[in-house]
């Protein structure tokens, strides 16, 4: 068993989330600007370089890796890298392997995701009207979501829908997203839209407080709380009506950061120890300086954790527009 790796505020590191690429097939208005430069091919790090990374950071102590864009479906070959960590499963040195996607992808590949070792993922989908998640997304494919979504629950995966709440674009619809959701046997987390990366819209006119949306629902719905984790920033109530879990990520209207237990690598090797500050630590360079010293790798993850910060400080009040970090969402993949 690693030392564990406990960060300067005494919380224990042992969720990596891994953007491998940060290019994308749909543009959520709330994450992409309509055009963007994407990364060249020359600054991505190789799979076998994020296979050796992710190995590194779970001999260190990770227990949950979880892979992230852009939409991790579009990096070449991925499969290979999915395949061989899930190996690590198999050693008992990970406990979960798994994806955060936006499902048009998942026809293709639901049953080599189960293969591989993965058993949950995560799906983006913010409506379920078509015509809406074409303006959302810009020219996203409602239906091949939605198949998607079919293939995965054949494939034996568990599927969480993330919804990102949004002012004046789905705050209605969300009693029908979690009954639909519920009622095809998939959890539902709603997440508060986070000033993130510049984008076309205005995000301050579209933020939705959770707590707002929890109290409407409530009118409808018979909400427990329940103390069921994932590992991840969630806080979860259980539908009565539906039997389902609805979960709340909170991070403009109550922050979660002293419960915070991860660290984000982009698909250049840079580790970024919060999703709200800027520092980070460049991983490869150490990568490709020492191919073959992973005791080299093992102390830059060590010194880098020295280094996260106790919280983001993204905000709540008329300020919110304000973008409070300047890269894409899509780089570390939330
Ligand atoms: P589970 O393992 O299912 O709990 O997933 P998760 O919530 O950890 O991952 P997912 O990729 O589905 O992320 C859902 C939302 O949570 C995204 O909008 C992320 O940006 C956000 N999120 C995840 N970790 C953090 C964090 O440390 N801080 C903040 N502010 N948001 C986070
Ligand atoms: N604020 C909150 N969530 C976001 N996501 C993307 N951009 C933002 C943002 N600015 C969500 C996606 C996906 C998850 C990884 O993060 O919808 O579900
Ligand atoms: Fe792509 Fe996800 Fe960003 Fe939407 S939220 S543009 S699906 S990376």
């Amino acid at each position: 068993q690693p030392t564990p790796m406990i960060d300067p505020f005494g919380r224990q590191i042992t969720y990596l989330r891994v953007s491998v690429t940060d290019r994308c097939d749909f543009r959520c208005t709330y994450c992409m600007a309509e055009n963007m430069t994407f990364l060249p091919k020359r600054d991505l790090l190789t799979l076998e370089e994020l296979e050796r990374l992710c190995n590194a950071f779970i001999d260190k102590g990770v227990r949950k890796l979880r892979l992230t864009g852009g939409e991790p479906l579009m990096r070449k070959n991925v499969m290979q890298l999915i395949r061989n960590l899930g190996q690590r499963i198999d050693e008992g040195a990970l406990d979960e392997l798994t994806l955060t996607t936006n499902g048009s992808q998942l026809s293709r590949f639901a049953d080599d995701l189960y293969a591989a070792g993965v058993r949950r993922i995560n799906v983006s989908l913010d409506t379920l009207d078509p015509q809406k998640f074409r303006e959302i997304t810009r020219w996203g494919d409602f239906d091949k979501v939605i198949a998607g979504l079919e293939a995965a629950r054949k494939a034996g995966l568990k599927v969480k829908l993330n919804a990102v709440a949004l002012a004046g674009f789905n705050e209605h619809e969300i009693p029908e997203l979690l009954r639909f959701a519920h009622g095809n046997g998939m959890d539902l987390t709603l997440i508060e839209a986070m000033p993130l990366g510049e984008v076309d819209t205005d995000r301050s006119s579209q933020y939705l407080p959770l707590s707002k949306v929890r109290r409407d629902l409530a009118e409808r719905f018979t909400l427990t709380d329940n103390p069921l984790t994932t590992g991840g920033p969630a806080r979860f109530v259980t539908v009565a009506e539906t039997g389902g879990k609805l979960g709340f990520i909170t991070p403009l209207s109550h922050n979660f950061c002293a419960a915070c237990n991860r660290v984000r690598l982009t698909c250049t090797g840079m580790l970024y120890l919060c999703l709200g500050h800027d520092d980070n630590a460049d991983f490869r360079k150490v990568l490709r300086d020492n191919p073959n010293d992973d005791a080299v790798l093992h102390r830059a993850i060590d010194a880098a954790i020295a280094r996260k910060p106790e919280a983001h400080d993204f905000e709540l009040d008329e300020t919110r527009s304000r973008v409070a970090v300047a890269r894409h969402m899509s780089m570390t993949g939330g």
